[in-house]
């Protein structure tokens, strides 16, 4: 008797720990495979984006001992591919102070005069922010490619006694030979621009700011120039900040277009012009890569809201980058605007389905198309003709989750394009009961490139002039693949299914 009420209690403890375990792994189907996401605790910003010598750095604000946000200090990953991330250990630690967002730079001509002259040299600055006192920029290097870093001792290398001063990202200005500073004063919604020979001492060279959208923050900011497309050498220079974005309430970026002289940047719109990153809510703190020489710049973002970020349903992570995307501008009949396009090669993703030219009416599964929710996909859908109220996409549960489903599409009659994830699964917060809308481009086609990954989906259209990035946490455990055409016929141009 004693030995069956011991197997009983065995079998019970048993049952309790399986049942934890399995529900610890059950969030790890919600991890994106194709974009980075710490093995464990909490990410925000990425920082210190640098390629050098094959592979890709990505700094990232990281709590290395929990899930939500805290400790803050530069965690490090690699990459070949942008597409796989290799995580190696925390970079540069907090110490009395927080480590802040910021940049990495090459010292190519070891013009700081740090560290050993006979190796390559990064140098990260950085903003050490000191809870409930202040923020300044300090300034730490590396000679191991980003491994390990020594803090200045000097530093800071600037501060203007500010409660609120972050965000450093540093470029090379070649006309006016100085490294350029963009950095940001939050709560005035000003950025501060500065020059340097040498990475340490920092002159002020102007301030640009309280234009576009001055709601809620101003953080992150980085001033780039980009190519113009259909103009062979023709080139603008784009100030991106973090701020408010198309949604109150939630966080977003925002970007301004003109020029930049070595000393002042002038935005060619008028003041009141807000011009947004990304119409989706989960895309915020983008920064460029620094060193890549390609034609089109490149960066990532931070894919989550500081509106909801807490909540996000997931462990032992929390906080995930989007996909890198190769930055230009393109003519509109509204201006300027900027295009963003997947980076990574995609080749290592097969193709699973394709088909041309067909109609399709109400909401019907495609084809002999055999959907996973283990795996991660690129879909590009191109529609000629469209007399329904609404098209696209509808990724939807199975069984009992049956009424679960996330929709991408476009409304043709407000001419928006949306992603609507209201029935989605989890939903953390109200901000997913809000549809993501985004303003159809004129002359521009009606094409989507779609890149779906577990929790994150980021949405292309219209050759990567629309941007949507949204999270989903589905519930269902098996999905299909739909598609829909709400009252009235679409054609269908051609659908391409890649999956990995
Ligand atoms: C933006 C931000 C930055 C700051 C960092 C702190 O998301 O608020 O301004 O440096 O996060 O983690």
């Amino acid at each position: 008797m004693k030995n069956l009420h011991s197997s009983i209690v065995l079998i019970f403890s048993l049952l309790i720990i399986a049942n934890h375990v399995w529900g610890q792994e059950s969030t790890e189907t919600w991890r994106p495979a194709l974009h980075f996401s710490p093995k464990k605790n909490w990410t925000n910003d990425p920082n210190g984006l640098i390629y050098f010598n094959g592979y890709y750095h990505l700094f990232f604000q990281h709590n290395p001992s929990g899930n939500q946000w805290g400790n803050m200090s530069w965690g490090h990953a690699k990459s070949k591919d942008l597409l796989h991330w290799e995580e190696l250990p925390v970079a540069i630690p907090k110490d009395s102070a927080y480590i802040f967002s910021g940049c990495v730079v090459l010292d190519k001509d070891h013009v700081s005069g740090l560290g050993d002259p006979k190796k390559p040299l990064f140098v990260a600055i950085y903003t050490a922010d000191f809870p409930n006192k202040g923020e300044e920029q300090h300034l730490a290097y590396s000679n191991d490619e980003g491994l390990t870093w020594v803090k200045y001792e000097m530093n800071p290398i600037l501060n203007i006694h500010l409660k609120d001063f972050r965000d450093p990202n540093v470029f090379w200005h070649e006309p006016s030979k100085q490294f350029v500073m963009v950095v940001s004063k939050p709560k005035e919604f000003i950025i501060q621009l500065y020059g340097s020979k040498n990475l340490i001492r920092w002159d002020l060279l102007s301030e640009f700011g309280q234009q576009g959208d001055v709601e809620k923050i101003w953080e992150c900011p980085s001033l780039l120039q980009l190519p113009v497309e259909g103009k062979v050498g023709s080139k603008k220079w784009v100030l991106f900040v973090s701020s408010q974005g198309p949604y109150k309430d939630y966080v977003g970026m925002q970007y301004f277009v003109g020029d930049f002289d070595g000393k002042n940047f002038k935005n060619e719109n008028s003041p009141e012009t807000k011009l947004y990153v990304d119409h989706g809510k989960d895309f915020y703190a983008a920064i460029p890569f620094s060193n890549v020489n390609f034609e089109k710049p490149i960066w990532l973002g931070w894919a989550l809201n500081w509106a909801y970020a807490k909540d996000q349903p997931t462990s032992p992570w929390r906080g995930q980058m989007s996909s890198v995307r190769a930055l230009s501008l393109a003519s509109t009949p509204q201006g300027l605007r900027l295009k963003q396009v997947f980076m990574p090669k995609m080749d290592r993703l097969k193709p699973q389905f394709k088909q041309a030219n067909f109609k399709i009416m109400g909401t019907s599964k495609l084809g002999n198309f055999k959907f996973s929710n283990k795996k991660s996909y690129l879909i590009e859908l191109e529609v000629s003709r469209s007399v329904a109220k609404n098209w696209g996409i509808s990724i939807r549960g199975v069984g009992v989750n049956s009424n679960e489903k996330i929709d991408i599409g476009f409304d043709e009659e407000k001419k928006q394009w949306f992603v609507d994830r209201k029935k989605s699964g989890k939903i953390i917060h109200k901000g997913f009961l809000l549809e993501d809308r985004a303003d159809l481009i004129k002359g521009k086609g009606k094409k989507i490139r779609l890149l779906l990954d577990h929790s994150i989906l980021e949405v292309l259209a219209q050759d990567g002039l629309v941007a949507i990035s949204s999270l989903r946490f589905p519930i269902a455990r098996e999905e299909e693949f739909w598609l829909f055409s709400s009252n009235k016929e679409t054609i269908i141009k051609q659908i391409l299914i890649l999956g990995l």
